[in-house]
Protein backbone atom coordinates (compact mmCIF):
# COMPACT_ATOMS: atom_id res chain seq x y z
CA UNK A 1 0.00 0.00 0.00
CA UNK A 2 1.32 3.02 -0.85
CA UNK A 3 1.24 6.35 1.48
CA UNK A 4 -0.44 9.31 -0.64
CA UNK A 5 -1.66 12.54 1.58
CA UNK A 6 -5.04 13.75 -0.28
CA UNK A 7 -6.06 17.12 0.03
CA UNK A 8 -9.23 17.98 -1.38
CA UNK A 9 -9.15 21.76 -1.57
CA UNK A 10 -12.37 24.14 -2.15
CA UNK A 11 -14.84 25.03 -4.77
CA UNK A 12 -15.25 21.77 -6.75
CA UNK A 13 -12.27 20.39 -5.27
CA UNK A 14 -14.12 17.95 -2.46
CA UNK A 15 -16.87 16.61 -5.38
CA UNK A 16 -14.08 15.95 -7.89
CA UNK A 17 -11.80 14.58 -5.59
CA UNK A 18 -14.09 12.49 -3.75
CA UNK A 19 -15.10 10.77 -7.45
CA UNK A 20 -11.48 10.06 -8.28
CA UNK A 21 -10.85 8.48 -4.66
CA UNK A 22 -14.39 6.16 -6.26
CA UNK A 23 -11.89 5.45 -9.42
CA UNK A 24 -9.09 4.65 -7.97
CA UNK A 25 -10.39 2.45 -5.20
CA UNK A 26 -12.33 0.45 -7.71
CA UNK A 27 -9.90 -0.17 -10.24
CA UNK A 28 -7.74 -1.57 -6.98
CA UNK A 29 -5.00 1.41 -6.62
CA UNK A 30 -4.37 0.05 -3.07
CA UNK A 31 -3.48 3.29 -1.96
CA UNK A 32 -3.26 4.79 1.73
CA UNK A 33 -4.84 8.04 1.92
CA UNK A 34 -3.77 10.65 4.77
CA UNK A 35 -6.42 13.47 4.01
CA UNK A 36 -5.73 16.91 5.42
CA UNK A 37 -7.19 20.51 5.04
CA UNK A 38 -6.21 22.89 2.91
CA UNK A 39 -6.86 26.88 1.48
CA UNK A 40 -10.35 28.13 2.79
CA UNK A 41 -11.60 24.60 4.73
CA UNK A 42 -8.40 24.93 6.58
CA UNK A 43 -8.54 28.59 7.19
CA UNK A 44 -12.34 28.07 8.43
CA UNK A 45 -11.18 25.50 10.80
CA UNK A 46 -7.59 26.80 11.83
CA UNK A 47 -7.13 30.12 10.94
CA UNK A 48 -4.38 28.84 8.69
CA UNK A 49 -4.18 28.26 4.83
CA UNK A 50 -1.62 25.29 5.39
CA UNK A 51 -1.72 24.41 8.96
CA UNK A 52 1.68 22.92 9.60
CA UNK A 53 -0.11 19.24 10.12
CA UNK A 54 -0.51 19.36 5.95
CA UNK A 55 2.97 20.21 6.00
CA UNK A 56 4.56 17.85 7.64
CA UNK A 57 2.08 15.11 5.89
CA UNK A 58 3.54 16.50 2.63
CA UNK A 59 7.46 16.24 4.10
CA UNK A 60 6.77 12.89 5.71
CA UNK A 61 4.72 10.85 2.83
CA UNK A 62 6.37 12.88 -0.43
CA UNK A 63 3.29 12.16 -2.99
CA UNK A 64 0.32 14.26 -2.78
CA UNK A 65 -3.01 14.45 -4.93
CA UNK A 66 -4.12 18.00 -4.47
CA UNK A 67 -7.96 19.61 -5.44
CA UNK A 68 -7.71 22.97 -6.61
CA UNK A 69 -7.65 26.03 -3.50
CA UNK A 70 -9.59 29.59 -4.53
CA UNK A 71 -6.94 32.18 -4.07
CA UNK A 72 -8.61 35.92 -3.75
CA UNK A 73 -8.28 38.22 -7.34
CA UNK A 74 -6.76 41.40 -6.79
CA UNK A 75 -6.42 41.25 -2.89
CA UNK A 76 -6.36 38.43 0.15
CA UNK A 77 -3.70 36.08 0.69
CA UNK A 78 -0.64 34.80 -1.54
CA UNK A 79 -1.79 31.40 -3.68
CA UNK A 80 -1.92 28.34 -1.91
CA UNK A 81 -0.61 26.63 -4.70
CA UNK A 82 2.55 29.16 -5.01
CA UNK A 83 3.17 28.64 -1.29
CA UNK A 84 3.29 24.75 -1.92
CA UNK A 85 5.37 25.31 -4.82
CA UNK A 86 7.75 27.31 -2.99
CA UNK A 87 8.14 25.63 0.29
CA UNK A 88 9.01 21.89 -1.50
CA UNK A 89 10.85 23.61 -4.16
CA UNK A 90 8.95 22.12 -6.60
CA UNK A 91 10.48 23.81 -9.33
CA UNK A 92 8.86 21.49 -12.73
CA UNK A 93 4.92 21.90 -13.54
CA UNK A 94 4.87 19.42 -16.05
CA UNK A 95 1.50 19.74 -18.10
CA UNK A 96 0.99 17.27 -21.13
CA UNK A 97 -2.29 17.32 -23.42
CA UNK A 98 -3.36 15.22 -26.41
CA UNK A 99 -6.63 15.41 -28.64
CA UNK A 100 -9.26 13.37 -27.54
CA UNK A 101 -11.53 11.77 -30.86
CA UNK A 102 -15.01 13.41 -31.06
CA UNK A 103 -14.39 15.56 -27.74
CA UNK A 104 -11.44 18.13 -28.81
CA UNK A 105 -11.91 20.73 -31.27
CA UNK A 106 -8.27 20.14 -32.58
CA UNK A 107 -7.32 16.42 -33.41
CA UNK A 108 -3.82 16.99 -33.91
CA UNK A 109 -2.63 18.20 -30.56
CA UNK A 110 0.35 16.15 -28.72
CA UNK A 111 2.30 18.56 -26.51
CA UNK A 112 3.99 18.31 -23.11
CA UNK A 113 4.67 21.90 -21.10
CA UNK A 114 7.04 22.58 -19.12
CA UNK A 115 6.67 25.13 -17.02
CA UNK A 116 8.97 27.08 -14.50
CA UNK A 117 7.25 26.67 -11.57
CA UNK A 118 9.18 28.80 -8.58
CA UNK A 119 9.69 32.27 -10.24
CA UNK A 120 8.88 34.76 -12.10
CA UNK A 121 6.41 37.49 -11.63
CA UNK A 122 4.99 34.64 -8.87
CA UNK A 123 7.77 35.44 -6.26
CA UNK A 124 4.38 38.37 -5.71
CA UNK A 125 7.20 41.15 -5.38
CA UNK A 126 4.94 44.16 -5.80
CA UNK A 127 5.67 47.95 -4.25
CA UNK A 128 3.84 51.08 -4.10
CA UNK A 129 5.66 53.56 -6.73
CA UNK A 130 4.11 57.04 -7.54
CA UNK A 131 0.90 56.63 -8.86
CA UNK A 132 0.42 53.07 -9.01
CA UNK A 133 2.46 49.74 -8.17
CA UNK A 134 5.46 47.58 -9.69
CA UNK A 135 6.08 44.12 -9.57
CA UNK A 136 9.35 42.51 -9.97
CA UNK A 137 10.12 39.48 -12.16
CA UNK A 138 12.68 37.23 -10.95
CA UNK A 139 14.79 34.82 -13.54
CA UNK A 140 17.36 33.35 -12.36
CA UNK A 141 20.52 31.29 -14.22
CA UNK A 142 19.95 28.49 -11.48
CA UNK A 143 16.31 27.96 -11.72
CA UNK A 144 16.06 28.37 -15.44
CA UNK A 145 19.08 26.11 -16.05
CA UNK A 146 17.47 22.88 -13.98
CA UNK A 147 13.76 23.58 -15.55
CA UNK A 148 15.22 23.72 -19.19
CA UNK A 149 17.64 20.59 -18.07
CA UNK A 150 14.45 18.62 -17.10
CA UNK A 151 13.02 19.35 -20.68
CA UNK A 152 15.65 17.85 -22.65
CA UNK A 153 16.01 14.93 -20.21
CA UNK A 154 12.85 14.19 -20.25
CA UNK A 155 12.52 14.70 -24.30
CA UNK A 156 15.36 12.05 -24.60
CA UNK A 157 14.12 9.73 -22.38
CA UNK A 158 10.16 9.55 -23.71
CA UNK A 159 11.12 10.08 -27.16
CA UNK A 160 10.10 13.67 -27.56
CA UNK A 161 12.02 15.51 -30.81
CA UNK A 162 11.30 18.78 -30.10
CA UNK A 163 11.37 21.89 -28.03
CA UNK A 164 9.89 25.12 -28.38
CA UNK A 165 11.23 27.53 -25.82
CA UNK A 166 8.79 30.67 -25.16
CA UNK A 167 9.75 33.88 -24.17
CA UNK A 168 9.85 37.53 -25.25
CA UNK A 169 13.34 38.68 -25.19
CA UNK A 170 12.76 41.21 -27.91
CA UNK A 171 11.77 43.35 -25.02
CA UNK A 172 12.38 41.71 -21.77
CA UNK A 173 16.38 41.33 -22.95
CA UNK A 174 17.93 40.94 -19.58
CA UNK A 175 15.45 38.30 -18.15
CA UNK A 176 13.76 36.13 -20.86
CA UNK A 177 16.67 37.18 -23.04
CA UNK A 178 19.05 34.81 -20.34
CA UNK A 179 16.56 32.06 -20.08
CA UNK A 180 16.33 31.96 -24.11
CA UNK A 181 20.35 32.01 -23.81
CA UNK A 182 20.48 29.37 -21.60
CA UNK A 183 17.77 27.40 -23.52
CA UNK A 184 20.46 27.75 -26.31
CA UNK A 185 23.38 27.14 -24.29
CA UNK A 186 21.98 23.86 -23.19
CA UNK A 187 19.73 22.59 -26.31
CA UNK A 188 24.03 22.10 -27.94
CA UNK A 189 24.16 19.08 -25.33
CA UNK A 190 20.95 17.35 -27.08
CA UNK A 191 22.09 17.32 -31.06
CA UNK A 192 19.09 14.73 -31.63
CA UNK A 193 16.56 17.18 -30.15
CA UNK A 194 15.01 20.30 -32.52
CA UNK A 195 15.46 23.39 -30.50
CA UNK A 196 13.19 26.12 -31.44
CA UNK A 197 11.58 29.05 -29.74
CA UNK A 198 8.71 31.54 -30.06
CA UNK A 199 7.68 34.84 -28.73
CA UNK A 200 5.15 34.42 -26.84
CA UNK A 201 2.49 36.56 -28.90
CA UNK A 202 3.20 34.39 -31.64
CA UNK A 203 3.14 31.31 -30.15
CA UNK A 204 -0.22 31.99 -29.10
CA UNK A 205 -1.03 32.30 -33.01
CA UNK A 206 1.16 29.24 -34.17
CA UNK A 207 -0.71 26.63 -31.34
CA UNK A 208 -4.27 28.22 -31.92
CA UNK A 209 -3.36 27.66 -36.20
CA UNK A 210 -0.86 25.09 -36.37
CA UNK A 211 -1.03 22.64 -33.33
CA UNK A 212 0.61 20.19 -34.81
CA UNK A 213 3.62 21.73 -35.23
CA UNK A 214 4.87 21.37 -31.49
CA UNK A 215 5.94 18.66 -29.70
CA UNK A 216 7.36 19.96 -26.02
CA UNK A 217 7.42 23.58 -24.70
CA UNK A 218 9.22 25.17 -22.23
CA UNK A 219 8.47 28.22 -20.38
CA UNK A 220 9.04 30.82 -17.72
CA UNK A 221 6.48 30.44 -15.53
CA UNK A 222 3.55 33.08 -16.67
CA UNK A 223 3.75 32.15 -19.75
CA UNK A 224 3.91 28.26 -19.42
CA UNK A 225 0.23 29.00 -17.05
CA UNK A 226 -1.43 30.78 -20.11
CA UNK A 227 -0.29 28.96 -22.71
CA UNK A 228 -1.07 25.33 -21.23
CA UNK A 229 -4.74 26.59 -20.72
CA UNK A 230 -4.75 27.92 -23.95
CA UNK A 231 -3.62 24.27 -24.97
CA UNK A 232 -6.51 22.80 -22.77
CA UNK A 233 -8.91 24.80 -24.58
CA UNK A 234 -7.77 23.13 -28.17
CA UNK A 235 -8.08 19.85 -26.72
CA UNK A 236 -11.26 19.76 -24.85
CA UNK A 237 -11.08 22.02 -22.12
CA UNK A 238 -9.88 22.36 -18.12
CA UNK A 239 -11.94 19.54 -17.29
CA UNK A 240 -9.69 17.11 -19.04
CA UNK A 241 -6.24 18.57 -18.56
CA UNK A 242 -3.57 17.86 -15.46
CA UNK A 243 -0.34 18.83 -14.31
CA UNK A 244 2.17 17.53 -12.04
CA UNK A 245 4.32 19.38 -9.11
CA UNK A 246 7.83 17.93 -9.05
CA UNK A 247 10.98 18.69 -6.77
CA UNK A 248 13.47 16.58 -5.77
CA UNK A 249 11.96 15.53 -2.83
CA UNK A 250 7.83 15.78 -3.03
CA UNK A 251 5.09 15.95 -5.78
CA UNK A 252 2.04 17.30 -6.09
CA UNK A 253 -0.53 16.11 -8.61
CA UNK A 254 -3.39 18.18 -9.54
CA UNK A 255 -5.78 19.82 -12.57
CA UNK A 256 -4.60 22.68 -14.37
CA UNK A 257 -7.71 23.40 -13.47
CA UNK A 258 -9.36 26.10 -10.63
CA UNK A 259 -11.71 25.87 -7.58
CA UNK A 260 -14.77 26.59 -10.48
CA UNK A 261 -16.53 28.56 -8.07
CA UNK A 262 -19.33 29.37 -10.73
CA UNK A 263 -20.21 25.41 -10.69
CA UNK A 264 -19.28 24.57 -7.25
CA UNK A 265 -21.78 22.74 -4.93
CA UNK A 266 -23.96 21.73 -8.64
CA UNK A 267 -22.18 17.95 -8.66
CA UNK A 268 -21.81 18.72 -12.35
CA UNK A 269 -17.73 19.11 -12.26
CA UNK A 270 -15.59 17.03 -14.24
CA UNK A 271 -13.74 14.93 -12.48
CA UNK A 272 -11.27 13.96 -15.68
CA UNK A 273 -8.45 16.42 -14.69
CA UNK A 274 -8.39 15.33 -11.64
CA UNK A 275 -8.33 11.42 -12.41
CA UNK A 276 -5.57 12.11 -15.47
CA UNK A 277 -3.33 13.76 -12.40
CA UNK A 278 -4.37 10.45 -9.61
CA UNK A 279 -2.89 8.63 -13.41
CA UNK A 280 0.86 10.51 -13.30
CA UNK A 281 0.68 9.92 -9.52
CA UNK A 282 0.08 6.66 -10.07
CA UNK A 283 3.19 6.52 -12.43
CA UNK A 284 5.55 8.08 -10.33
CA UNK A 285 5.21 5.62 -7.56
CA UNK A 286 5.00 2.82 -10.10
CA UNK A 287 2.03 1.55 -10.59
CA UNK A 288 1.72 2.29 -14.63
CA UNK A 289 -0.44 -0.79 -14.65
CA UNK A 290 -2.94 0.58 -12.78
CA UNK A 291 -3.08 3.76 -14.40
CA UNK A 292 -3.56 2.23 -17.61
CA UNK A 293 -6.00 0.72 -16.78
CA UNK A 294 -7.86 3.68 -15.97
CA UNK A 295 -6.63 5.86 -18.82
CA UNK A 296 -8.10 3.01 -21.19
CA UNK A 297 -11.91 3.05 -19.27
CA UNK A 298 -11.68 7.20 -19.72
CA UNK A 299 -11.13 6.27 -23.39
CA UNK A 300 -13.40 4.32 -23.73
CA UNK A 301 -16.25 6.49 -21.66
CA UNK A 302 -15.10 9.35 -23.64
CA UNK A 303 -15.34 7.84 -27.61
CA UNK A 304 -18.88 6.03 -26.73
CA UNK A 305 -19.99 9.96 -25.88
CA UNK A 306 -22.94 8.19 -24.06
CA UNK A 307 -22.45 9.65 -20.09
CA UNK A 308 -20.41 13.11 -20.47
CA UNK A 309 -20.39 16.20 -18.30
CA UNK A 310 -21.67 19.31 -19.32
CA UNK A 311 -18.16 20.47 -20.37
CA UNK A 312 -17.90 17.81 -22.65
CA UNK A 313 -21.50 18.30 -24.44
CA UNK A 314 -23.42 16.15 -22.53
CA UNK A 315 -25.62 16.11 -19.46
CA UNK A 316 -24.05 13.83 -16.47
CA UNK A 317 -23.27 14.53 -13.26
CA UNK A 318 -20.39 14.30 -12.23
CA UNK A 319 -21.26 11.10 -10.40
CA UNK A 320 -23.20 9.29 -13.46
CA UNK A 321 -19.53 9.78 -15.04
CA UNK A 322 -17.57 8.56 -12.53
CA UNK A 323 -19.98 5.46 -13.08
CA UNK A 324 -19.55 5.52 -16.50
CA UNK A 325 -15.86 4.82 -15.97
CA UNK A 326 -15.86 2.43 -13.63
CA UNK A 327 -18.35 0.35 -15.47
CA UNK A 328 -15.62 0.50 -18.27
CA UNK A 329 -12.81 -0.87 -16.13
P1 LIG B 1 -11.24 27.80 -13.08
O1 LIG B 1 -10.24 26.93 -13.71
O2 LIG B 1 -11.66 27.46 -11.69
O3 LIG B 1 -12.57 27.83 -13.99
C1 LIG B 1 -12.55 28.33 -15.32
C2 LIG B 1 -13.79 27.80 -16.06
O4 LIG B 1 -13.63 26.40 -16.31
C3 LIG B 1 -15.06 27.97 -15.25
O5 LIG B 1 -16.13 28.29 -16.11
C4 LIG B 1 -15.28 26.60 -14.65
O6 LIG B 1 -16.63 26.27 -14.38
C5 LIG B 1 -14.69 25.67 -15.72
N1 LIG B 1 -14.15 24.46 -15.10
C6 LIG B 1 -13.00 24.37 -14.38
N2 LIG B 1 -12.82 23.13 -13.95
C7 LIG B 1 -13.87 22.40 -14.39
C8 LIG B 1 -14.25 21.03 -14.26
N3 LIG B 1 -13.51 20.15 -13.59
N4 LIG B 1 -15.42 20.63 -14.84
C9 LIG B 1 -16.16 21.48 -15.53
N5 LIG B 1 -15.85 22.79 -15.71
C10 LIG B 1 -14.72 23.24 -15.13
O7 LIG B 1 -10.67 29.27 -13.14
P2 LIG B 1 -11.12 30.60 -12.41
O8 LIG B 1 -12.62 30.66 -12.33
O9 LIG B 1 -10.39 31.65 -13.10
O10 LIG B 1 -10.52 30.46 -10.94
C11 LIG B 1 -11.26 30.10 -9.79
C12 LIG B 1 -10.33 30.02 -8.59
O11 LIG B 1 -9.43 28.91 -8.74
C13 LIG B 1 -9.44 31.25 -8.39
O12 LIG B 1 -9.46 31.55 -7.03
C14 LIG B 1 -8.05 30.78 -8.82
O13 LIG B 1 -7.03 31.46 -8.14
C15 LIG B 1 -8.11 29.33 -8.41
N6 LIG B 1 -7.17 28.47 -9.15
C16 LIG B 1 -6.62 27.44 -8.45
C17 LIG B 1 -5.78 26.56 -9.08
C18 LIG B 1 -5.23 25.42 -8.29
O14 LIG B 1 -5.65 25.19 -7.17
N7 LIG B 1 -4.27 24.69 -8.83
C19 LIG B 1 -5.43 26.70 -10.51
C20 LIG B 1 -6.12 27.77 -11.17
C21 LIG B 1 -6.95 28.64 -10.50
Amino acid sequence: MNDIVLLKGDGIGPEITNEVVKILDAVGANLNYHEFDIGQTAYDKYKELIPSDTMDAIKKYKVALKGPVTTPVGKGFRSVNVSLRLAFDLYVNFRPAKSIEGISKYQNVDIVTIRENTEDLYIGEEKEIDGGFEAIKRITKASSERIIRYAFEYAKNNGRKKITCIHKANILKKTDGLFLSLFNEIAKNYPNIEADNKIIDNMCMQLVMYPENYDMLVAPNLYGDIISDLIAGLVGGLGLVSGANIGKEVSIFEAVHGSAPDIAGMGIANPIALLNAACMMLIHIGKKDIANKINMAVDKTLKSKKVLTKDLGGNASGEEFTNEIINNM
